[in-house]
């Protein structure tokens, strides 16, 4: 018989409220949030649980070093971006990776992005002052607007069914475009952006699409016909799970299957500021079938976060743990082993994934968030470097990135400088790497996964 998560304590899809609720915008109208959240729970899934399920038994692939993960997407996606080459340039950057990682490592890649719900951020501080004016804090497009002024920054419940609206799209698009051939590995030139031609990395990349084409060809003229599964790929969607009432009223229960199944996207993760074990985004997240991601910094404690894991992952189940450690370049060596071996000690199987983004975080004499490329890669070979030195291995990475030619994050084969930033910086919260970054960081990521 399958026991119930944490059987000493009840849960369900609205216990979570009887916890320390942070990170939650404050909604003057209470009735006009519980009109728009009913309606919200009316509203057909946006992922299913068999899809859910498949993705879950990938993941524990991953953790036997079977797979490796790939997730990356935006900071934070924004309802004006929710147009046609916005995402399918994402697909193609996040394709191209993974075709980059597929050949590098040989190994099959899960692909997830940040995306189709990725639209609530958690902030330092609940408001923002500006020449004396003080108003709410931006929390992402599900919650307000980004604009500076009282009208945008209000907390409106109509965000909520909108963010639902602009994810189904996104869905929508996004399984489209794989299963209708964009995807199709004989034709990489379907996912080319305008950087192959001027990239420093270009010669390296198309050298490895001409490789893997004659493979193909190869193999297709030994069978003596054509592979019809090249022509498809698949893609989970994952975000941050912050918004607690969206969250919960898509956490359903469905037919023919045992348990609560997040159905607003395949892999919900909890974000650094709300993991804390009275968090009412662990009591939400510990009692759904779905796998997750939770955040870990350089102060997280280690007996605290054995017993995350066990809130997390009671039956310590392959592949529904994810542990996202986001450290910072100059803190892996000091900080992951004791997390490592901690875990280790413990005997909890959880998949080790790698955020080497947020950790390197700073700001430019010039007033811009930034990340420095090198220090995002030094993360990445790092962490790959001391997992393999305490007999653990780094399943994955999520990265913050776009397809767009964005000037974000510094330095790149393009070696972008503070003065660059100017150009392109859209970011609604956190630095990408572009797409050209993102190419790269691949490029690095099969080296260090070979070293
Ligand atoms: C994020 O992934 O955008 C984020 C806010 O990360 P963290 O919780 O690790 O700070
Ligand atoms: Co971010």
């Amino acid at each position: 018989m399958k026991l119930q998560p944490n059987a000493a304590q009840t849960w369900s899809p609205d216990s979570w409220k009887d916890k320390a609720i942070r990170q939650q915008a404050n909604y003057p109208d209470q009735e006009q949030l519980n009109a728009a959240v009913s309606e919200l729970s009316q509203l057909p899934p946006l992922v299913t649980s068999w899809e859910i399920k498949r993705l879950k038994s990938y993941l524990a692939e991953v953790q036997e070093g079977k797979r490796f993960l790939l997730k990356g997407g935006d900071c934070a996606e924004s309802f004006a971006d929710c147009n046609s080459s916005v995402i399918s340039n994402r697909l193609k950057v996040l394709l191209q990776m993974s075709l980059v990682l597929i050949h590098g490592c040989k190994l099959p890649i899960v692909r997830v992005g940040r995306f189709a719900g990725q639209y609530a951020k958690p902030r330092s501080a609940d408001t923002e002052t500006r020449d004396g004016v003080t108003l709410p804090s931006y929390r992402g497009d599900i919650v307000n607007s980004i604009a500076f002024d009282a009208e945008s920054r209000h907390p409106n419940p109509a965000n909520i069914l909108k963010g639902y609206h602009y994810s189904s799209m996104t869905m929508n698009f996004v399984r489209a475009l794989v299963e209708g051939g964009f995807a199709d590995i004989r034709h990489p030139e379907y996912w080319d952006l305008a950087w192959i031609t001027h990239s420093s990395k270009a010669a390296q990349y198309q050298e490895l699409i001409r490789k893997i084409s004659e493979s193909i060809e190869f193999a297709e003229v030994m069978v003596g016909r054509k592979v019809s599964s090249l022509s498809r790929v698949e893609f989970f969607a994952a975000h941050e799970a912050l918004h607690l009432h969206y969250e919960q009223a898509l956490t359903r229960q469905v037919p023919r299957q045992t348990g609560w199944f997040n159905l607003s996207t395949h892999f919900p993760w909890i974000g650094l500021r709300t993991n804390q074990l009275d968090s009412a985004h662990v009591e939400l997240m510990r009692g759904i079938e779905n796998p997750v991601g939770v955040k870990i910094g350089k102060d997280t404690d280690i007996d605290y976060l054995v017993e995350l894991c066990r809130v997390l992952n009671p039956h310590n189940e392959p592949g529904k743990l994810t542990l996202i450690h986001r450290l910072g370049a100059s803190n892996v060596e000091d900080n992951l082993p004791r997390l490592i071996q901690g875990v280790q000690a413990a005997d909890l199987r959880v998949l080790w994934c790698a955020d080497p983004m947020h950790g390197n975080t700073e700001s430019t004499s010039n007033g811009y968030k930034t990340r420095r490329f090198e220090n995002i890669s030094k993360e990445i070979e790092l962490a790959f470097k001391v997992h393999k030195a305490n007999k653990s291995h780094l399943g994955g990475v999520h990265l913050e990135l776009t397809g767009e030619d964005v000037t974000e994050c510094l330095g790149g084969a393009r070696a972008l400088q503070e003065a660059d930033l100017t150009r392109a910086y859209t970011t609604q919260v956190d630095p990408r790497l572009n797409y050209e970054q993102a190419l790269e960081i691949a490029l690095s990521i099969k080296d260090y996964y070979n070293a």
